[in-house]
């Protein structure tokens, strides 16, 4: 992959070695989930009337969502520390933005936004980073398309790409051909200001955020669960949405860094706060814990609509496993993480079914192979899943050169962990994209290591 804008600048990276330490200890509160986040200003900002957003992830993938809601004539303010006022336009009355939208890093603003736009008679340009502009957007297209949108993209289906809304649109039934929040969402958020009933069915389960914040907004949502665990979802048009007050749950994808961290970091004991718990993203802790790590639950609460708690996480002698893949969706933005615990655990683990991997904001197989191998791990790349032979909880030897990231802030935030866990370091090539996700990681892990 190409860093055309690290090439021509190449002083503007922010490169940095991660050298072994230990032992972590403390209690830290992780930032706001990204996927609630970006949902709780689009919600926001199609009600009529003032949404206030408490504990909003404040890194830039959902900075760009709030950029392209005010560009659409929505206010969205901050009021204070994760702390957002949100005045909306109401459903089917988002404006024609004067420019491009650009989506940043952020492949969740791009195809959630992308539905949105496609029920409303406007028209709007899309435009993102390298990584982004990689990324397959056919996938919403496909969907939409049916719906009377049309657009303009580049090849492959990719952006920089222009989309007509149409209004009204046609409800459809789509059953999604891969396991994927982001066109389930992208149809149904189309379906808001579509006449009549959009429908779709979904044979594997992914993150239900969407369907539980459009309830929360008064939105008629039904779901209805077939036998052989298919879920059928409709949403009926031209909804009206209600103002609402959300705070939003700790992000259980930000927490997956400092769970690895602290199990394979010796003597480490760390109070992870306020981690959402949905079971549509927590396969990571059922995983963690079949390996053998300590990982306890305490103070089970609801926050926002969403199962919470608090994870105090010991050290522990991990040993690897066959990884189910019927998880993986539950956990498809933390296996960068779970490779890193891999590395250090007892014997083999194997990943399958992960072709999804591969379409991340980098090809996370390839990019994580290759960078886990510099460190000294021992890999194997599959077509759909990594096998990784770990040290058995000996340190890593750790890498000569820096690894690349390819701009992909879970990349990075993965090999910094493996550098705690390593005998010479591991040396990251550009921490910027953290800020993506996770603007405040790097002071975390300092503070959890002083
Ligand atoms: C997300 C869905 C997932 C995930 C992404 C956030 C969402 O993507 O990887 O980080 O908020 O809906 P896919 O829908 O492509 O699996």
């Amino acid at each position: 992959m190409s860093h055309a804008a690290d090439i021509a600048h190449p002083a503007a990276t922010r490169p940095r070695r991660f050298l072994p330490a230990g032992p972590l200890k403390g209690t830290i509160r992780v930032p706001g989930d990204k996927s609630i986040s970006h949902r709780s200003i689009m919600l926001g900002a199609l009600a009529v009337g003032e949404t206030r957003v408490t504990g909003l992830l404040e890194g830039e993938d959902v900075l760009a969502t709030a950029a392209a809601m005010r560009a659409m004539g929505a206010s969205v303010e901050r009021t204070g520390e994760g702390a957002w006022s949100v005045h909306g336009v109401g459903v089917g009355a988002l404006l024609q933005p004067r420019s491009p939208l650009d989506m940043g890093n952020s492949g969740t603003s791009t195809r959630l936004l992308m539905g949105l736009v496609a029920s409303h008679p406007i028209t709007a340009t899309f435009v993102g980073d390298a990584s982004l502009s990689k990324r397959p957007m056919g996938r919403v297209i496909e969907p939409l398309s049916q719906m009377g949108a049309s657009f303009e993209a580049s090849e492959g289906g990719r952006l920089p790409l222009i989309l007509k809304g149409i209004c009204p649109a046609v409800p459809i039934s789509y059953r999604l051909p891969v396991a994927s929040a982001q066109v389930k969402s992208a149809v149904l958020l189309a379906g808001l200001n579509t006449p009549g009933v959009t429908t779709v069915i979904e044979p594997v389960p992914t993150r239900d955020h969407s369907e539980r914040m459009l309830r929360g907004f008064g939105a008629e949502l039904n779901v209805e669960v077939e036998a052989d665990g298919t879920r059928i979802i409709t949403i009926r048009g031209e909804a009206e949405l209600k103002p609402q007050t959300i705070d939003v749950p700790g992000d259980p994808s930000s927490a997956a860094f400092f769970l690895v961290a602290a199990l394979i970091t010796p003597g480490s004991e760390v109070l992870i706060e306020n981690v959402g718990l949905n079971p549509t993203r927590a396969g990571l802790v059922t995983v963690l814990r079949q390996m053998g790590g300590q990982i306890e639950e305490v103070n089970a609460r609801e926050v926002g609509g969403e199962p919470v708690a608090d994870l105090l996480v010991k050290h522990s002698a991990l040993k690897g496993i066959e990884v189910d893949p019927a998880i993986a969706p539950s956990m498809i933005d933390e296996f960068p993480a779970l490779f890193v615990a891999a590395a250090l655990a007892e014997g083999v683990t194997t990943t399958s079914g992960l072709d999804e991997l591969r379409v991340k904001e980098s090809d996370r197989l390839a990019v994580m192979a290759a960078a886990l191998t510099a460190a000294g791990a021992r890999i194997e790349e599959r077509e759909d899943g990594l096998v990784i032979t770990g040290t058995g909880g000996e340190p890593l030897p750790g890498t000569a050169g820096a690894i690349a990231t390819h701009l992909d802030h879970r990349i990075a935030m993965s090999m910094a962990i493996a550098g705690l866990a390593s005998k010479n370091g591991v040396e990251v090539d550009d921490t910027r994209p953290i800020a993506t996700s996770f603007p405040v990681f790097e002071t975390m892990l300092d503070g959890l290591m002083a």
